[in-house]
């Protein structure tokens, strides 16, 4: 077990303190987990190849799965990535800082370990202030993976971290809420036209409007062959997996709701122990039969995107068995929600 410390961090330059102690404990090889506006990171210092072992080894994460390294500003770039297209530059001037990955060729001395033994590194200048405020005053790119146990929901509230990772890591910073609750959209440049690996909350269609075409990867919403390349490793797990058994079902609001109303009613008939439990819109709440929780508003992508991970978590604490869950719309950034509940959901999909 280690000595786990609480740093509180609202405000940078208010709690520059708290700044100063993160990046400090990064300095000497600690792992600390850090607010990004995304979800939380655990952070180590990129160049540090022992430090990020051990990001593995709290997480419990297979090794082979290379991380995101986050960078502080522009000037930063060159420590990490060797070479920097004109699609490149032209994402990084529309999104960062901001929610957006980048797969570029990687500098020969950034470790394996970082990259999962690639020849590249996914790249990220987040937007949150305070992961900055850590990365400038360490003054190395920091390695961060999400900050949760592997295979749980990513964190999206200071204390998701303490529940997963407390005793395991040196510090956590307390801090506020993520504002997007989705991990960041992962595009790799290495090919003629941009290629999104993961979707997140910079769209596919934002991504064509700035450099004129964008493909999206087969596995952002089908399960891949077994025998397929895996292009981003992350995708290979089943990933963001609450205990209970998920399905998700995309219908109408009418269509969702009569069809939870039917499951339930022949599990009732059938004696099957209850534990039925609907995922689903603000506005479904009162046509469903069995018990409820909302992630959001229909439509409201940006909505579903900021609850989702929390509700997952809760679903365990309220002792669900059976969960039914009413699917966004794949598009813009429900697509990014529909990507992470296929994965919950092991690939469970009803379409009405
Ligand atoms: O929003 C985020 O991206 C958060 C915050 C902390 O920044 N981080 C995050 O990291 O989600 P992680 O490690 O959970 O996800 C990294 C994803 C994985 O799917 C991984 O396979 C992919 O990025 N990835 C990393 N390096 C890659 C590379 N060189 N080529 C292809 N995919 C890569
Ligand atoms: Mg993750």
């Amino acid at each position: 077990m280690k000595k786990t410390e609480l740093i509180s961090i609202m405000d940078p330059q208010e709690d520059r303190e708290g700044v100063e102690q993160a990046a400090a404990i990064l300095k000497r090889g600690g792992l600390v987990a850090v607010p990004t506006e995304t979800v939380y990171g655990l952070a180590a210092d990129a160049f540090n190849p022992q430090s990020v072992k051990e990001v593995y080894f709290a997480k419990g994460r297979p090794q082979d799965n290379p991380m995101i390294v986050h960078i502080s500003d522009l000037a930063m770039l060159p420590r990490v990535a060797k070479d920097f297209p004109e699609a490149a530059k032209k994402l990084a001037e529309a999104f960062w800082p901001g929610p957006l990955t980048m797969i570029l060729p990687k500098v020969e001395n950034l470790p394996d370990e970082t990259t999962g033994g690639l020849a590249t590194v996914a790249v990220r200048m987040p937007q949150n202030e305070v992961i900055r405020a850590i990365i400038e005053a360490a003054d190395t790119p920091l390695a961060a993976p999400s900050a949760n146990r592997s295979g749980s929901p990513s964190p999206t509230t200071y204390q998701h971290c303490v529940d997963d990772l407390w005793g395991l890591v040196d510090a956590i910073v307390e801090s506020e809420d993520c504002t997007v609750g989705v991990e960041s959209t992962v595009v790799s440049l290495l090919g003629e036209t941009p290629l999104v690996l993961r979707p997140g909350a910079v769209t596919p269609e934002e991504i064509a409007g700035v450099c004129g075409e964008v493909k999206v990867d087969d596995a952002v919403l089908h399960l891949p062959p077994e025998d397929a390349p895996v292009l981003s490793p992350g995708m290979k797990y089943k990933h963001y997996s609450p205990a209970a058994k998920l399905r998700l079902v995309r219908g109408s609001q009418w269509d969702y709701v009569n069809y939870v109303n039917e499951v339930a009613k022949k599990a009732e008939e059938e004696g099957a122990p209850n534990g039925i439990f609907a995922m689903c819109f603000d506005e479904d709440i009162h046509h469903l039969e069995v018990p409820t929780i909302s992630y959001g508003v229909a439509y409201d992508y940006e909505s579903q995107a900021r609850e989702l991970f929390d509700v997952l978590r809760q679903l365990d604490k309220l002792g669900a068995h059976f969960v039914l869950v009413h699917a966004p719309e794949p598009e813009g950034v429900g697509l990014a929600v529909y990507n992470r509940l296929l994965r919950a959901a092991a690939f469970d999909l009803v379409e009405l």
